[in-house]
């Protein structure tokens, strides 16, 4: 979805992307060896290499093969997404050096998702959402955001 846009996002002074993920597509949590190899690659990181992955884990899926292959057997697709998310975040980060681009898990927060559990409302959890949009001009980008701290590993 980012593609057709950023077009316009160059014609801003300050162009943003924040892709809200989620700690559940943190890359070590994906477990196929693999996966995290393609996807912790740092400069030899493509959306080539990104749609590779997830083409494979949803052949696995197809096959019924998810925990042979090692991949995640719980929400096995809500985290291989998330994961590759976090991925493309860090691949336009490098290649759009004028967008901060970055990803955000909100925090356990009460919305339909998560049957209305958790401990945040979607107002607090909205807040590290709202600091990402509003960065300022030498603000970082290709982070991996927890609410309004950056973690140093995806
Ligand atoms: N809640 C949490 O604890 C939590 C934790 C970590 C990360 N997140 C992330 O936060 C984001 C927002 O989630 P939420 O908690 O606000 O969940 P939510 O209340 O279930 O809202 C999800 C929203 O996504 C929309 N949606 C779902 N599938 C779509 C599709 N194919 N095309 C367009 N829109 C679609 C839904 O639209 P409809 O209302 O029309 O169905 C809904 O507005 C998600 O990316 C989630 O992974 C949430």
């Amino acid at each position: 979805m980012i593609d057709p846009f950023i077009p316009l996002l160059l014609l801003s002074p300050s162009p943003r992307v924040v892709n809200v993920s989620s700690l559940l597509g943190k890359i070590k949590l994906v477990s196929n060896e693999w996966a995290i190899k393609t996807l912790s690659d740092g400069v030899g990181l493509t959306a080539e290499k990104v749609d590779e992955v997830l083409n494979e884990f949803l052949k696995d899926f197809k096959e019924g093969l998810l925990k042979e292959k090692g991949w995640p057997t719980n929400i096995a697709a809500y985290r291989v997404s998330k994961a590759a998310m976090n991925a493309h975040t860090r691949i336009l980060a490098q290649k759009y050096s004028s967008i901060c681009v970055n990803c955000i898990c909100p925090g356990y927060t009460k919305t339909d998702i998560t049957c209305n559990t958790g401990p945040l409302t979607p107002q607090d959890a909205a807040e590290g959402p709202i600091l990402l949009a509003l960065l300022p001009e030498d603000g970082p980008s290709g982070q991996f955001f927890y609410q309004k701290n950056i973690l140093t590993t995806f």
